[in-house]
């Protein structure tokens, strides 16, 4: 009896511990677990005013921009628990010190949470983001992510300001770089993919970061493409274009968000009522935390709408901006404004818990120190080779023509006897890295140039190296020496574009988007040597290419690929690997097209079959949605990119050729799409299948294509696959003026193709 009484035991004591184990596995069940809401509780209580507002300041370490300036004084407000959070601390041994001193000599013993921007890696640096988002692969960009979060964890980063999820649609904006690119469809698998990478599947595990979806909201809607300019969008743009990728990330259970800097209709989006309390809280039930962008607290005296700092605390505070970075806006004034009224307590105390509750959850309190001894110092291995494979399969290849007696340019073909490298990017360390490359060392890059030479030394051709001139030059003095080395190659590959630090990124906005300098010279003195010329193009936004494109039999896209750029496109262009990277953002043909992107609305005079390489020669021609003097299409459209091999579409078929609306609406019923595709080329390839829809006859303009899914499919010489697709509610309801999402009667329009500007429709009717 008494056996089977302990065995009974054992059993009930093995249910429990997987029953804490698979909710320690949960990502998202720390929202609402009653255990960590009872230590908030306790901690609450013994809270003074000035540990709970503590709670919610963030400094940036060593910067002196606030009271907290200089080290004494930190150390001291650390003791006093007046900081919640460091950004910017990147030696382990410091945030030890530093989380010794809450730990041990501050009162309640809270921990603080140190965050960095850790965008595209952190000691391994990967692709920037929009190169990532150019693999189409929600796998490979959670696994680098995750890699990412190993690395900073091992420094005792437990929080990073990634993944920007902003959509992007004017590649004049130099923040184009950080995100998805221009679509919400996209967009949003590429934010669930980050935030599973960096929180992973145990949230609290010691390898586990909390991920902050940024910048909330709308901040990629810049107008003209300047940074931190106004943003006016309507709630239809907001709710169906911005908001969707911050759902997601909510969805896939991110712990933070950031506000951003922009204005939204006049309102600051770190003071902005709707889209904070609103949206993200009551709709959405985010129960994490929002964090302001640096200074953004602040800087709502800048925008106007308020006066002096304490307005601007009590704004953002009010509006649901629990952390305050940088502005001391919160140290300064929150008490204050409780005392005076103008605050609730309630409101302070919510705020903490939410800090409380990501600290809790993440472990903190239990493991508030990094092990200094384990930091990773150098590059592990695995982590080199999965950075040379997410820059191989980010770069896109836009143009592979034959040169004059011969096939395509690439790949280059083996027994080349004499390849000539021309260009400011072909050698530059730091441009490989790109923008916010954490604790990236120019050291690990291995370049072109430094991938060629061992290659020409294995391969036994030879190499001929010519800078040409500076990426922002205005110098030809180095032409001669570039056009000397074409004319003696078989083929020439030209490394042009911009220069990362300056020219992308935070800040970095441009208003002009063609090769920077002289480097469009440099390319037609280079192009007169008349050999097969590849241009690799370094950039961290679409580049108005038209005057590149007749000059070059080929084109590759490269991004910023990081640490193995070399390597990875060594391989690429010698035809190792083939390019599979597909576009996220449109190239435009002209400056004048921006901003630019593809799902448009159709307007009341689209410029249908008209001829638009010419200008228009009559009324009925000029008066049309055009210009005199450009055409509409982009240069490459959302979803283009070529590959070693070439594919093709079957037609488009579905299984039904009418479908109830209102059965959508109810959940049931869908269509199901299917087309062939085949490998009709002598390579292996990479075909990223695209499935884009259009609604007519809805009681809104839908844009005339949005993309709705998308498959990768691998396949042989000669193979052919079918690829399915189904379409139900969720891709076809549109977002009504109550807040709710409905399947109106329509005309559906469906495309399975190879991008945004290609495919044949079919039409099904939605009764
Ligand atoms: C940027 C954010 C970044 C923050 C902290 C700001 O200037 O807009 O994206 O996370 O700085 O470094």
């Amino acid at each position: 009896m008494s056996k089977i009484r302990s065995v009974i035991v054992v059993v009930l004591l093995w249910c429990l511990a997987s029953t804490l184990f698979v909710s320690a596995q949960t990502r998202k069940q720390w929202q609402n677990s009653p255990d960590i809401e009872r230590r908030v509780d306790a901690l609450l209580k013994q809270m003074s005013q000035a540990e709970k507002v503590g709670q919610l300041n963030q400094y940036s370490y060593g910067t002196p921009t606030g009271p907290a300036t200089g080290r004494s004084a930190v150390e001291d407000s650390i003791r006093r628990g007046e900081v919640g959070s460091f950004l910017n601390v990147t030696d382990p041994a410091l945030s030890n010190r530093l989380q010794r001193l809450a730990m041990e000599e501050s009162r309640l013993k809270i921990p603080l949470i140190f965050g960095l921007d850790v965008i595209h890696g952190y000691r391994t640096i990967f692709p920037v983001p929009l190169a990532l988002s150019s693999t189409w692969d929600a796998g490979l960009v959670e696994r680098v992510s995750r890699i990412a979060a190993e690395e900073a964890t091992s420094a005792g980063i437990r929080w990073t300001f990634s993944p920007m999820v902003d959509i992007a649609r004017d590649p004049r904006w130099g923040r184009i770089v950080e995100g998805a690119g221009e679509d919400p469809y996209l967009g949003s698998i590429m934010a669930r993919a980050y935030v599973r990478g960096y929180q992973g599947e145990t949230f609290g595990g010691p390898t586990s970061m909390a991920a902050c979806a940024k910048h909330y909201v709308a901040y990629g809607g810049a107008e003209a493409g300047r940074d931190y300019n106004s943003v006016e969008t309507s709630e239809r743009q907001l709710r169906e274009v911005y908001l969707p990728p911050f759902k997601a990330a909510v969805d896939e259970g991110v712990a933070t968000l950031m506000s951003s800097f922009n204005t939204i209709n006049g309102v600051p989006a770190t003071g902005n009522e709707f889209t904070l309390n609103q949206v993200l809280r009551r709709e959405w039930n985010f129960r994490g935390f929002v964090v302001s962008d640096w200074g953004s607290v602040g800087e709502m005296m800048a925008h106007g709408v308020a006066n002096d700092l304490p307005t601007a605390a009590r704004k953002g505070f009010l509006a649901g901006v629990d952390m305050d970075m940088e502005s001391n806006a919160y140290f300064r004034h929150i008490a204050d404004a409780v005392k005076a009224g103008q605050v609730p307590q309630a409101a302070v105390d919510e705020a903490v818990r939410r800090i409380l509750r990501v600290k809790i959850a993440l472990g903190l309190f239990e493991k508030p120190y990094v092990d200094e001894k384990t930091a990773i110092t150098t590059l592990p291995a695995a982590n080199v080779a999965a950075a040379r494979e997410a820059a191989e399969k980010s770069f896109v290849l836009l143009k592979n023509d034959a040169a004059s007696g011969g096939g395509p340019v690439l790949p280059i073909r083996p027994g080349v006897r004499t390849v000539a490298l021309i260009g400011p990017l072909a050698d530059s360390r730091a441009d490989m890295l790109g923008t916010w490359s954490a604790q990236g060392k120019q050291d690990d890059v291995v370049t072109l140039r430094a991938a060629l030479e061992a290659r020409a030394k294995r391969d036994g051709f030879r190499l001929l190296y010519a800078k040409g001139t500076e990426i922002r030059g205005t110098s030809d003095s180095g032409f001669a020496e570039a056009a000397d080395a074409a004319a003696q190659a078989d083929v020439v590959l030209l490394a042009l574009g911009e220069d990362q630090s300056w020219m992308t990124g935070e800040g970095a906005s441009r208003a002009f988007i063609d090769l920077p300098g002289n480097q469009q010279q440099l390319l037609e003195r280079v192009a007169a040597a008349g050999k097969p010329t590849a241009l690799v193009l370094f950039s961290g936004r679409p580049l108005a290419l038209t005057p590149v494109v007749p000059r070059v039999n080929a084109i590759l896209e490269a991004w910023s690929p990081g640490v193995q750029a070399g390597p990875a496109l060594e391989r690429v262009l010698f035809g190792e690997a083939a390019p599979v990277g597909r576009l996220t953002v449109t190239f435009p043909r002209s400056l004048g097209q921006v901003p630019i992107y593809h799902s448009v609305l159709n307007t009341g005079r689209p410029p249908i079959g008209l001829d638009l390489t010419r200008p228009p020669t009559n009324g009925g021609e000029k008066y049309r949605s055009r210009y005199v003097d450009e055409q509409n299409t982009p240069l490459y459209p959302f979803g283009f990119g070529l590959s070693y091999t070439s594919f093709d579409y079957s037609a488009t078929q579905s299984n039904v050729q009418q479908i109830s609306a209102a059965d959508l609406n109810a959940g049931r019923g869908q269509v199901r799409v299917t087309a062939d595709v085949k490998n009709t080329g002598q390579r292996a390839g990479e075909e990223v299948v695209q499935l884009y829809i259009g609604l007519r006859g809805t009681s809104v303009a839908r844009p005339v294509r949005e993309l709705k899914a998308f498959q990768r499919v691998a396949l042989g010489p000669g193979e052919s696959r079918r690829v399915e697709f189904t379409i139900g509610r969720n891709e076809l309801a549109i977002w009504q003026r109550d807040t709710t999402y409905t399947v109106e009667p329509a005309e559906l329009t469906i495309w399975v193709a190879a991008n945004a500007g290609s495919g044949t429709p079919i039409t099904i009717s939605l009764k």
